[in-house]
């Protein structure tokens, strides 16, 4: 299993030493959200290049923020390998968020809140590398996982093999040891944990338990 720490429960005035605390994990999870498409703020591209700087881990950006496709290249340019953004934010410009990702040279996710019903993803899977599945509302860490966020996960391992599609299954939120286990279960490739990996005295060895969860 893939691991990707999300270090939003960090404590941002010993952010190096912090990072460092996560070494262990190859992804590197960014929650950027604007405070429109989602209440809280958090940061910007800014944060991507300062941690660019430091550490050489995959960077796996979630954007959480409205009109997207103005601000994609701002975070591959900051060093965003991969990045994320919401069908629900894009509206009827997937598409060109898509398009733009790979004109950046970039991998490409596409993310959907829990109430969006999974069919809505079908016309762009065969073009992503990943699909952000939330299991719990995006906004902030620390919530508990949404259990029906595991009938979208096994929809899209079938889709898939159906398909012919090549793309990552990620679940986001409420990531835990026991919720590990289930969607691992269902088909999920890549998990991304905040506070149950910030919360540990040691979070690399946690790393290592989820990654072979
Ligand atoms: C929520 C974020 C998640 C969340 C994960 O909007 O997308 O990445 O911070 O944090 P935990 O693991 O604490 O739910
Ligand atoms: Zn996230």
């Amino acid at each position: 299993m893939i691991v990707a720490p999300s270090f939003l429960t960090a404590n941002f005035s010993i952010l190096r030493d912090e990072i460092e605390s996560i070494s262990q994990a190859k992804w590197l999870h960014f929650d950027v959200m604007d405070g429109r498409f989602v209440p809280n703020t958090t940061y910007d591209a800014r944060m991507v290049s300062r941690i660019r700087s430091f550490s050489n881990q995959f960077f796996d950006c979630h954007l959480m923020i409205d009109n997207p496709k103005a601000q994609i290249g701002k975070y591959i340019a900051a060093g965003a390998e991969l990045v994320t953004f919401h069908v629900e934010a894009a509206k009827d410009e997937t598409e060109e968020c898509i398009q733009l990702i790979k004109d950046w040279g970039a991998k490409v996710g596409i993310s959907l809140k829990p109430k969006t019903p999974i069919e809505r993803l079908d016309a762009f899977l065969s073009q992503v590398d990943l699909v952000l599945v939330m299991s719990v509302e995006p906004g902030k860490g620390g919530q508990s996982f949404m259990e029906d966020s595991l009938g979208k996960i096994a929809y899209l391992r079938r889709f898939r093999n159906d398909n012919k599609c090549s793309f990552l299954i990620e679940v986001d939120g409420g990531i835990n040891y026991e919720t590990a286990k289930k969607v691992k279960e269902a088909g999920a490739d890549v998990i991304v944990s905040g506070s149950y990996i910030f919360n540990q005295r040691d979070r690399n060895q946690v790393i290592g338990v989820l990654e072979n969860v």
